[in-house]
């Protein structure tokens, strides 16, 4: 497996790739690998003759410096789980090399990055299509694979390729969760063991919603979300909100098909976020 940190030298490599006519599966990663990145890159893996990874703790996309500053990186763990899965190259850069110059660039990613997590996280979105755009552009890479983990990130990219005709397919991948149905995170490394006890409680209220999704409407559905937070005495409830899982409109009244749950929580001054698919 080859490591790079320069984008002359992974330019190079995918390059010569291409033109022995081997196809190119890309995985971008801020790091702190666990299972769910890794079903990724065996997605890849199984789909393309070349992997390529990247590692990098994106700065521009956090807008939370304290998040940043603590983000988990472990980077000889990560290149060792990526070697052990078959990945060919990984990228990674430093800050710098992203950015030699103060970034100005601003996306129009339309309505999809101006609800939940792009109201919650304002420049968010717009530092991930910065950052994504860079990797398609320096790696040109013929699939990405995305997790429906991130599901608004994975439709902002899926529109920003469309939207610029960048030549990539986009691959969305299933949630990866724990066994006690924690949707796995980079961020569940720094919950204390009280708050790692208490974080299932997000899915199973996923799951729950989901159950009465058919015989309540969006609004009744949302109030039994809110209340069941409200009496939790460890996490606290940022949003829940039922949107449609192509446009992301919110839903009201009847919950109609292809409807999701998108949920933000605070475990302590961790922040979570999951989603389930209601019908
Ligand atoms: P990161 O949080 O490291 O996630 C990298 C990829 O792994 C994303 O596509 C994310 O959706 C996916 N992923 C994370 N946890 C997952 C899980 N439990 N199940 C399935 N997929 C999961 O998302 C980012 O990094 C960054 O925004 C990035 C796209 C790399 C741009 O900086």
């Amino acid at each position: 497996m080859d490591v790079f940190e320069k984008i002359k030298d992974i330019s190079a490599f995918a390059a010569q790739a291409r033109e022995q006519g081997l196809t190119i599966g890309f995985v971008p990663t801020m790091g702190a690998l666990h299972e769910g990145h890794l079903s990724l890159v065996k997605k890849a893996i199984a789909e393309n003759d070349i992997v390529i990874a990247s590692i990098f703790v994106n700065p521009i996309q956090f807008n939370n410096p304290e998040d940043l500053a603590k983000y988990p990186r472990v980077i000889d763990k990560d290149l060792a789980l990526l070697q052990k899965e078959g990945v060919h190259a990984v990228f990674t850069p430093s800050v710098e090399e992203m950015y030699p110059e103060t970034v100005s660039d601003a996306y129009n990613l339309g309505s999809l990055s101006s609800v939940m997590e792009g109201k919650f996280r304002p420049g968010h979105f717009n530092g991930v299509a910065v950052v994504v755009h860079k990797f398609f552009l320096i790696i040109q890479p013929h699939k990405a694979y995305f997790g429906e983990k991130d599901y608004q990130q994975l439709l902002i990219i899926k529109a920003m390729v469309r939207n610029y005709n960048i030549p990539v397919e986009i691959v969305g991948c299933p949630i990866n969760r724990e066994a006690d149905g924690l949707a796995r995170s980079s961020r569940n490394s720094r919950l204390s063991p009280q708050m790692k006890e208490a974080a299932p409680f997000i899915h199973q209220q996923l799951v729950e919603a989901s159950k009465l999704a058919k015989e309540l409407t969006a609004e009744k559905l949302a109030i039994y979300v809110i209340s069941a937070f409200e009496k939790h005495p460890l996490l606290k409830l940022e949003y829940f909100a039922i949107a449609d899982g192509d446009t992301l409109e919110l839903i009201k009244g009847k919950i109609t098909e292809n409807s999701y749950g998108f949920i933000a929580v605070y475990a302590g001054d961790i922040r979570l976020i999951d989603n389930i698919r209601l019908i």
